[in-house]
């Protein structure tokens, strides 16, 4: 596999600055080493620069940096559907707001070759709110529902190929605001929270996932948000929220993604090295994105899961 690591460092998605140190605290913890171990071919792209863009008319005035997420969001789909067609885009962000730009590119691309596109969302947080919606103003809760074409994205590229409902599935859920609620619940998103995960295990809902993508032939986006892990095991992102995934959760979902052979592409979101400690969480992020790419430690050649 060629992986192609495409800095993000976008900042824009909250007021709390700190994630534009992501990418380089991923390069420090041993990305590119860690898959070229595995056998993979490593590409890094270097750092992206957002495009230049204008506030667009018509948005909110709460919503934090609408111009520059815009700009990102440009950026980024055209970087993640030319990478598509040369490997595996990983974003190293970077704020979730560049999951706006990284699933349109993945999307598009998708759209392209005629490939049903699903994303698999790792997130404390549903990131459901249209700039509308939002009370916070912070665009980094809204990629999920701009991707699936949600109205109110005015000044942002248009979304040509939305990704369906029943194509997306949100697991480790326990921070939903009651927008975010009474969309979801009347959606046909697959949405999993700690309640579900502690109740029948993290396997199970994900295993589902994966078979549907497998039997329609689909390609994978993965968004892995810091926030997913509990805070007390990943403590460098702004929006903590107690009672997340262990890292033998997390690392059983990577090691699930890499067995299926369906991941296409992947966004390491929302470390802020500026809150890390001694860099261990950058550090949990290259090791969870090492499973997802080949690390085991033993083969498991007749098993399967579900
Ligand atoms: N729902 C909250 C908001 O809209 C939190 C969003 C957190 N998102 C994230 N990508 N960490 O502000
Ligand atoms: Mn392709
Ligand atoms: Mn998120
Ligand atoms: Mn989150």
């Amino acid at each position: 596999e060629t992986c192609i690591l495409i800095g993000a460092p976008v900042d824009s998605g909250k007021a709390r600055r700190g994630c534009l140190m992501g990418p380089d605290a991923y390069r420090v913890a041993g990305l590119a080493d860690a898959l070229t171990t595995l056998g993979h071919t490593v590409q890094d792209l270097g750092n992206l620069a957002p495009a230049p863009a204008d506030t667009p008319p018509g948005m909110p005035t709460h919503v934090h940096a609408p111009a520059e997420t815009i700009g990102w969001t440009q950026t980024l789909a055209k970087a993640g559907q030319s990478a598509m067609s040369e490997g595996l885009p990983i974003f190293l962000g970077g704020d979730h707001s560049l999951s706006l730009g990284s699933v349109l590119g993945v999307a598009n691309h998708a759209a392209s070759t005629g490939t049903p596109q699903f994303v698999l969302w790792l997130d404390a947080h549903s990131d459901f709110h249209t700039p509308n919606s939002s009370s916070s103003g912070n665009l980094h809760g809204t990629p999920l529902a701009y991707v699936t074409g949600a109205k109110g994205f005015s000044g942002f590229p248009e979304v040509t190929n939305p990704i369906p409902e029943n194509q997306i599935c949100i697991l480790g859920l326990r921070s939903v605001d009651d927008p975010e609620r009474d969309v979801l619940q009347r959606s046909a998103i697959r949405r999993h929270d700690m309640r579900e995960i502690d109740e029948t295990g993290i396997a199970k809902p994900l295993s589902a996932f994966l078979d549907r993508v497998a039997d329609t032939g689909g390609a994978l986006h993965v968004s892995l948000d810091v926030d997913f892990l509990d805070p007390a095991l990943a403590p460098a992102v702004g929006t903590t929220v107690p009672g997340g995934a262990t890292i033998r959760e997390a690392h059983l979902v990577m090691e699930m993604i890499c067995d299926s052979g369906l991941m296409t592409s992947l966004d390491l979101v929302e470390l802020n090295p500026f809150l890390d400690e001694r860099g261990r969480t950058a550090q949990v992020m290259v090791d969870l994105a090492a499973s997802a790419l080949g690390r085991r430690v033993f083969d498991r050649p007749t098993q399967a899961f579900g």
